[in-house]
């Protein structure tokens, strides 16, 4: 298993949303709903497969919810398809307009018969208040672990709604209500750049990239449209340059949630060129599952190409992540970033800081108090909070460290966001000696970066240190949530280890006469 940001793959090749249905056919004998590809690939193979957009209540759209079709109705069931799904220039246009069962019915029918796939099952709403319905239902039915994830379609240009007026909203309220990952589609016709950003900011796990890119076709001799919907999504081959470049565009604007790459893929070297660009997964969408009629013949060898596909992609050697041009940022990009991180402050202190009157370790009062767990058991903070402690990593990093109990699950995340080893340091267990006072595996000379949920006095990053170099690590930074400004900088300055907080108390909103006269013990 891969996991990207929480988001648990078998491998990094995933199926895009709709074109193997809802991962099953509608009826045992015929591949109904799902390409007839797919009955010569075990699906299972698949990092994941993503089922087609789910909405609360079934969908006609621009197509047909029918499946009883007769023999002699066959002509107008094609000339209803023919609007809905045609090739076109090198790839293929669609406009089926979120056409689906709805989402009980999804459960009902098909949940249980795909139980053996990896699942990501993607969700189309008009408002936040649908995407909460919407998730509250897939948390009543799915387990964690049971889906790898839940797929916002934000981003579909059929469905004529301007996703971008919800967006912010919609991840707002939605991720922090899901039990399951969230996964953001981006459209290439909007500013993708921004919703990665606003994606990033609420917590995402991932985003994918592209959606289809909107398009039209008319009939040369009569002007009459193509597709039912007038415009349609154009996808395949078609738009596989605009999805590299959205892919690389979103790494050059400093977003570092896993990209899913879809648009074009069919081989291996596209994938190449995806993981190049940026991407952490590749999708494979209508390039791989769509041929006109007499292509559908070929399906046992497109079956073999597939299937040769994942094995080359789960042996191969992967590019290395092109690091985002933080350090060339334009000032509109600045200005974003910093937004971001007041955003997160305001989370954090929203989520963690009590005012009252407390009783610190070290016996000392003091009127605020932060509560870390806060921070770190809320899986959209805790995500959040990674990615910010993520960037600060130097490249080189080979392993992070959380000390025993705030920052174990920091270093989790970090561990699991960044695909880094993480040791756990227990101080209290110092005397015992390094075996015993560091869960997991550290060889000497491993380049750490230590994570530290709230700095007071430095006492306690300090002693981590201290266990860390004795057993040969070589600490590289010392990265904090939260610093208190109670004397933890000046410590830290003597340990020739770079740090960085990621917020102040005043970060927080916290008046310095707030802090305690005296300072509360290193364990704060
Ligand atoms: C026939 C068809 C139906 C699609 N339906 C959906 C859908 O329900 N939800 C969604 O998010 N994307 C949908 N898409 C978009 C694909 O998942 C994919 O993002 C897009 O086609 C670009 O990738 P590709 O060029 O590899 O096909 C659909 C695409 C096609 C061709």
């Amino acid at each position: 298993m891969l996991d990207l940001n929480g988001v648990r793959l078998r491998n990094r090749v995933v199926t895009s949303a709709s074109l193997l249905g809802y991962g099953a056919s509608a009826h045992r004998l015929i591949m109904y709903g799902l390409s007839p590809i797919a009955q010569w690939v075990p699906l299972e193979r698949f990092g994941a497969v993503t089922t087609r957009t789910l909405t609360l209540e079934p969908r006609e759209g621009h197509f047909t919810l029918r499946d009883d079709w007769k023999l002699t109705e066959f002509p107008e069931l094609l000339r209803l398809y023919r609007q809905a799904l045609r090739s076109v220039d090198g790839g293929w246009m669609n406009a089926f307009g979120w056409c689906n069962i709805g989402i009980e019915r999804y459960f009902d029918e098909y949940f249980d018969r795909t139980h053996r796939l990896n699942r990501i099952v993607s969700l189309g709403g008009f408002s936040a208040d649908e995407f909460c319905e919407l998730v509250e239902t897939v948390n009543k039915h799915a387990e964690p672990g049971q889906i790898a994830a839940v797929e916002f379609n934000v981003s579909c240009h059929n469905v004529n709604f301007p996703f971008e007026n919800i967006l912010e909203d919609v991840l707002a309220q939605a991720i922090p209500a899901s039990r399951h990952p969230v996964i953001v589609k981006l459209s290439p016709d909007t500013d993708y750049v921004a919703a990665a950003r606003i994606a990033q900011r609420q917590g995402a796990a991932a985003v994918t990239a592209i959606n289809a890119v909107k398009g039209l076709r008319l009939d040369p001799e009569t002007g009459q449209p193509f597709m039912k919907n007038y415009y349609g999504s154009v996808s395949g081959r078609a738009i596989k340059p605009i999805g590299l470049r959205v892919v690389s565009e979103l790494r050059e604007a400093g977003i570092r949630l896993p990209i899913i790459a879809t648009a074009g893929i069919r081989s291996f070297d596209d994938c190449r060129e995806y993981f190049w660009a940026g991407a952490d997964a590749v999708s494979l969408g209508s390039a791989t599952w769509l041929a006109p009629l007499p292509g559908y013949l070929l399906g046992p060898a497109h079956g073999m190409r597939i299937r040769r596909l994942i094995s080359q992609v789960e042996s191969a050697r992967l590019p290395v992540r092109p690091a985002g041009r933080s350090e060339e940022l334009s000032a509109t990009e600045q200005a974003e970033m910093q937004a971001d991180t007041n955003d997160l402050a305001a989370a954090v202190a929203e989520a963690a800081v009590l005012r009252g009157s407390f009783r610190l370790r070290s016996g000392v009062m003091a009127d605020y108090y932060i509560d870390k767990y806060q921070f770190g058991t809320r899986p959209a903070l805790l995500r959040r909070v990674a990615e910010a402690i993520a960037r600060e990593l130097p490249e080189d990093t080979e392993c992070v460290a959380g000390t025993a109990l705030g920052a174990v699950p920091l270093a989790i995340a970090v561990s699991l966001a960044r695909g880094l080893p993480a040791v756990l340091v227990r101080p209290d267990l110092k005397d015992h000696g390094p075996s015993r006072a560091i869960e997991g595996t550290l060889q000497p000379g491993t380049r750490v970066a230590l994570i530290e949920d709230v700095v007071t006095s430095g006492g306690a990053a300090l002693s981590a240190l201290d266990i860390l170099r004795t057993a040969g690590a070589d600490v590289r930074k010392i990265v904090a949530v939260v610093d208190r400004e109670e004397g933890g900088t000046a410590a830290l300055a003597g340990t020739g280890v770079d740090y960085k907080a990621l917020f102040t108390s005043r970060d927080l909103g916290i008046e310095p006469s707030a802090a305690p006269a005296g300072g509360p013990s290193p364990e704060h």
